[in-house]
């Protein structure tokens, strides 16, 4: 495996790669790799339509807020570069911010409309921040497809998006959400809780799965469904509701009553430190 920190030593043994028809998987990370990160990257090993697995793990300032926790994300080099190379990774991208983001940098992308429910509404500019670094990610790699983990539902939406409406090359795909043992989504956050934290955090999944069990037997009111997930969410004392949404997808619209097809459930909720997320498609019966 091969590590780069500069986008022009990236793009040279990318050129070199391209040049021999070789077609490019990206999973773009913001590091503390861990299975869901691997899931991906083992899904872009396996991709027929992949030669080269490239893998960056930048954290990225531009998508936290001021009062987030940018400078605490956790982060481990060493570890993140023997799992990329044990995953079968071929280039690691590892940029310093300098290099993403030099002296008078001044051009960001925004996805409108679509960022600005769910985690949009409880995180100014953080999708503004991801689809920036995605799109100069995307410019620098040019990769042939992409991977997205689908817990992170509005953020593949913004992606697909972006993707589309400034024709990136790029064919994206999706990957369902590892989960621990006890239904929690994987996530480098998850470092952040306490033992009573991390048993309490399990309501995140709960409140999903009891929801769509209710959608199974014919529930099909979206308020009830809201309002049946944010009780199972303030039922645990040590979770804080940040939101509770029904939603259609992909195009994350509200909704008052289910129709046949998908619909999205997503929620986040502070335990502790430790903003959350989780989300959950559905697929709805005639
Ligand atoms: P990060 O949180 O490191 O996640 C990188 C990728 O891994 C994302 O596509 C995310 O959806 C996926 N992922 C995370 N946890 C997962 C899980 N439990 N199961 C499946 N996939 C999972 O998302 C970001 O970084 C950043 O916003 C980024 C896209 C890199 C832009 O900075």
């Amino acid at each position: 495996m091969q590590i780069f920190d500069k986008i022009a030593d990236m793009r040279a043994y990318l050129a070199e790669a391209r040049a021999r028809g070789e077609r490019i998987g990206f999973v773009p990370t913001m590091g503390f790799l861990h299975k869901g990160h691997l899931a991906l990257i083992r899904s872009a090993r396996e991709d027929p339509e992949v030669d080269r697995v490239v893998v960056s793990i930048f954290v990225n300032p531009l998508q936290f807020g001021p009062r987030e926790d940018y400078r605490t994300y956790p982060r481990d080099l060493k570890r993140d570069e023997e799992l990329c190379r044990s995953g079968g990774t071929d280039a690691l991208f590892i940029p310093p911010v300098e290099e993403m983001y030099p002296e008078g940098f001044a051009t960001y992308v925004e996805v409108t409309g679509i960022t600005e429910l769910l985690c949009g509404r409880s995180r100014p500019g953080h999708f503004r921040g991801v689809a920036t670094v995605v799109a100069k990610l995307f410019n620098i790699v040019q990769p042939d497809c992409a991977y997205f983990g689908i817990k992170d539902a509005q953020q593949v939406v913004v992606i697909r998006r972006m993707v589309a409406d400034l024709n990136f090359p790029v064919k994206v795909k999706v990957h369902p959400t590892v989960r621990e043992e006890d239904g929690l989504a994987v996530s480098s956050r998850n470092v952040y809780l306490g033992p009573e934290e991390r048993q309490a955090a399990t309501v995140l999944y709960r409140s999903l799965k009891l929801a769509g069990e209710a959608i199974a037997r014919g529930e099909r009111d979206a308020a009830r469904l809201k309002q049946f997930i944010e009780e199972t969410i303030t039922a645990e004392p040590l979770a804080r509701l940040d939101y509770a949404e029904v939603v259609s997808w992909p195009d994350l619209k509200p909704i008052e009553s289910l129709q046949p097809g998908e619909v999205l459930l997503a929620v986040a909720a502070y335990f502790g430190r430790a903003r959350l997320i989780d989300n959950l498609l559905v697929e709805v019966k005639a």
